[in-house]
């Protein structure tokens, strides 16, 4: 089986740190093996993340998925990845995401998660110095979404601390979608296994909030399985879904986006000066950024594009981050602009899977962004390191000096 696309090998470490680079010039769609490709054009990433008659998500519709069962037949890992809004059919994925949408709109968020996110952030940015070296992700990245997530299902701080330990290893695992050959058996098993952990923990937590519900976030799911909308599994996933998708994709916007001012020094002044400009920077850092590499659809019937026969079943990954890199629609892609305008980047996916949470992650990073800008007058990063993750890029950690105003 070949590996990758031209010049591309999915199994080199140092893959994360160059992505945009590796798949620029590439042509619109690559075939990366029989059945899965690599589509790299905004206009068309942008059409099939949306596209509901050409392109659905439901994973058992993948040719061969229900044979190779690539994340362990029976496993946890399994249960919970099958169960994904992501990889729902339009049927469950219109129950589901209909009963726990309602938390997460925009005018929600702002109405019960602003003040909670306002003080996390304020707490995390004032702990640390005025002149110093610091790991931002250690300080700031990893706590803020984690403690977010732990108000909102009201969990204690150091169990989410320790679940996104068990959260990494099924990062690792799921990159088993885009190519087998990239995870080893060892990562699969630790995978499994820390799936078993964390839908045990939140198995006991559920059935403690069907006893004596409370208003969190968990109590709203386990709501919706007292009224029969959800099953006890969706209660389960959901919940996990949101540690999964919210806490290290955050944690990456909240890390790459100090790395891009970093890069461009000038920017964070103009942020500084104009603080209407919080908005506009934290959509072009999720541009820039892109925490989700790739999201895939599973072609639903045969189709042309650009010229290679795709094929019922077979998968399109939609190369996000390779999108919004693209000259065609965002002009001198590789610079930095905080008012950029328009922006119509597709971090947050598209269609009727758009992110959920994205409402949640901008407040974080743009309560992150307005108190740093004010405290420092530049953080400068001195090494950062990622994960070998692709789907999902994460930073293991990032040393930072920040010079005080
Ligand atoms: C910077 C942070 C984030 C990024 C870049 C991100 C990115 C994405 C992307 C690309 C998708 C897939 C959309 C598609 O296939 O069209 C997605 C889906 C999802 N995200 Fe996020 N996400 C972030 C934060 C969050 C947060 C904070 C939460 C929850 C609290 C969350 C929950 C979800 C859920 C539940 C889905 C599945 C939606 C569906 O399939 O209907 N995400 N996200």
């Amino acid at each position: 089986m070949s590996v990758g696309a031209p010049g591309i090998d999915f199994r080199d470490p140092g893959l994360p740190r160059r992505l945009h680079s590796a798949f620029a010039g590439l042509p619109p769609v690559v075939a990366l093996r029989d059945g899965f490709w690599f589509v790299t054009r905004y206009d068309d990433v942008a059409a099939l993340l949306k596209d509901r008659v050409r392109c659905g998500t439901d994973i058992h519709r993948v040719r061969g998925y229900d044979e190779r069962r690539p994340f362990g037949a029976g496993s946890a890992l399994e249960r919970f990845q099958e169960g994904l809004l992501i990889n729902l059919g339009a049927e469950d994925h219109r129950r589901v995401r209909g009963a726990f949408t309602p938390p997460f709109t925009r005018a929600a968020v702002g109405a019960s998660m602003g003040a909670l996110v306002a003080g996390l952030a304020a707490e995390l940015v004032e702990a640390l110095p005025d002149d110093g070296e610091v790991d931002w992700v250690a300080e700031v990245a990893r706590p803020l979404p984690a403690r977010v997530f732990a108000s909102l299902f009201a969990l204690p701080d150091d169990d989410v601390e320790q679940l996104m330990g068990l959260l990494h290893e099924d990062t690792v695992a799921i990159d088993v979608l885009l190519d087998p050959a990239i995870v080893d058996e060892d990562d699969l098993a630790r995978g499994q296994a820390a799936m078993l952990g964390l839908v045990t923990y939140l198995e006991e937590l559920a059935v403690a909030r069907l006893a004596a519900p409370g208003d969190d976030l968990l109590s709203w799911l386990v709501g919706a399985y007292r009224e029969g909308v959800l099953s006890w599994d969706d209660v389960l996933t959901q919940a996990m879904e949101s540690l999964a998708a919210g806490t290290s994709t955050t944690q990456t916007l909240l890390s790459g986006m100090v790395e891009a001012f970093a890069s461009a020094p000038g920017e964070w002044e103009r942020v500084h000066d104009d603080p209407a400009l919080v908005r506009p920077a934290v959509e072009e850092a999720l541009r820039w950024v892109s925490p989700a590499l790739t999201m895939g659809r599973v072609a639903l019937e045969d189709f042309s594009l650009h010229g290679c026969a795709i094929r019922e079943g077979d998968v399109l990954q939609c190369a996000v981050l390779v999108a919004n890199r693209d000259p065609s629609v965002f002009p001198e892609p590789g610079v930095f602009d905080v008012a950029r305008e328009p922006n119509r980047h597709v971090a947050f996916g598209g269609g009727v899977h758009t992110c959920l949470g994205a409402h949640v992650a901008r407040l974080e990073a743009r309560e992150v962004l307005t108190r740093a800008v004010a405290r420092w007058s530049r953080i400068e990063v001195l090494e950062a390191e990622l994960h070998p993750t692709l789907m999902i890029r994460t930073y293991k950690s990032m040393r930072v000096r920040m010079v005080g105003r």
